[in-house]
């Protein structure tokens, strides 16, 4: 295990997400209902960025591009690329449904760790 400084609890309220830069790592933290989750800010799909992604009440990152959803605890996609209506499913059939990279996390003295 790598636990590695990612930021710090204040800079992050409920609700609140951070994209950040670990070396050659993309991540984004996230604060749902004072849970910090680490996911990897490259959508599965097309590698595009999740950092505008909206997080759903059943605890699921959506990804703002084609709007594949993620389960924030395990990665596994609940929904491939169901947007735009049609062209969205056509897409999705061309790829397969991969998860997103999910990191475990700890607070520390109010900073949050990452085990990269
Ligand atoms: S890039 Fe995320 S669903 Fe297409």
């Amino acid at each position: 295990m790598t636990w590695t400084e990612v930021s710090t609890i204040d800079k992050i309220p409920t609700g609140g997400k951070e994209a950040i830069k670990i070396g050659d790592k993309k991540l984004l933290i996230i604060n749902h209902e004072d849970k910090i989750y680490a996911v990897e800010n490259s959508c599965p799909h097309l590698k595009l960025p999740m950092t505008k992604g909206k997080i759903t009440s059943d605890c699921a990152i959506v990804c703002p591009w084609h709007r594949s959803s993620f389960d924030l605890e395990t990665g596994n996609p609940k929904e491939w690329t169901p947007f735009p209506p049609v062209i969205g499913k056509v897409m999705g059939m061309m790829s397969s449904e991969k998860p997103l990279s999910v990191y475990p996390t700890r607070i520390e003295a109010g900073k949050i760790m990452v085990d990269l």
